[in-house]
């Protein structure tokens, strides 16, 4: 008989940018050290902390777990209720706290009652439609991939829909919010498969992050 081949690492995929660091602390303090992750800032896959990081774009982290090719991952509210991917979501790990917010120029204010054509610009139009519907507000949704405080001050859309954290970006922008669609914080992402096969595993990382939350 053949050796059995040892199982390979847990992969994780992790969002690029500031839960990437929130997350390195986090997983420091349950007794996981994923600081190589952001010192080799090049390297795409990491062996760290006894599992296989993936560094990915914060949209693509529900991708890579709803197909399996990472075990777990990290995404924040405003994703997951973009792209509904279809993974556990067994904890808030309450990192990259933020809003998203309906906003608008101070000096332009959007009559809602009026029969204006309106446009809102967003990196999230799932959400932003959802939104417009559940207020029966009609509105032409258009998407933008970052940058979106700037689409009401060149007359590319009325409003916006985008995330806030301290809101120095709308100040320095002449916006002001008039609305909250939802609290974000980034969650853990487990693939449904990976939480059958190797249940034992996941739960006792689940345990320690849990211990210190
Ligand atoms: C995010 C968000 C806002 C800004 C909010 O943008 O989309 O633009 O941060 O932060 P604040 O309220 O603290 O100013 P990000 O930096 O991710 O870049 P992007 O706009 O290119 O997506």
């Amino acid at each position: 008989m053949s050796p059995a081949r040892p199982p390979r690492p847990l992969v994780l995929a992790l969002p690029k940018g500031r839960v990437h660091e929130e997350a390195v602390a986090l997983f420091r303090r349950a007794g996981v050290d994923l600081g190589s992750t952001l010192s080799e800032t090049r390297k795409l896959t990491h062996e760290a902390g006894g599992l296989r990081v993936l560094v990915v774009r914060a949209q693509d982290v529900p991708t890579y777990v709803a197909h399996g090719a990472a075990d777990l991952g990290i995404a924040g509210r405003d994703v997951l209720e973009e792209e509904r991917p279809d993974v556990y979501e067994p904890l808030d790990l309450k990192l990259g706290a933020c809003r998203m917010v309906v906003a608008e120029p101070h000096d332009r204010p959007v009559d809602e009652r009026g029969l204006v054509h309106v446009r809102v610009a967003t990196k999230y139009p799932q959400v932003t439609r959802r939104y417009l519907e559940g207020r029966g507000l009609f509105a032409e949704v258009i998407k933008l991939y970052g940058s979106v405080e700037l689409a009401p001050l060149t007359g590319l859309a009325d409003r916006i829909v985008d995330l806030v954290s301290s809101g120095e970006t709308l100040r320095q922008n002449g916006l002001r919010e008039v609305d909250t669609i939802m609290h974000v914080t980034s969650r853990l992402l487990v693939n449904g498969a990976s939480l059958k096969l190797r249940g034992r595993e996941v739960d006792a990382l689940l345990r320690r992050l849990r211990a210190v939350l």
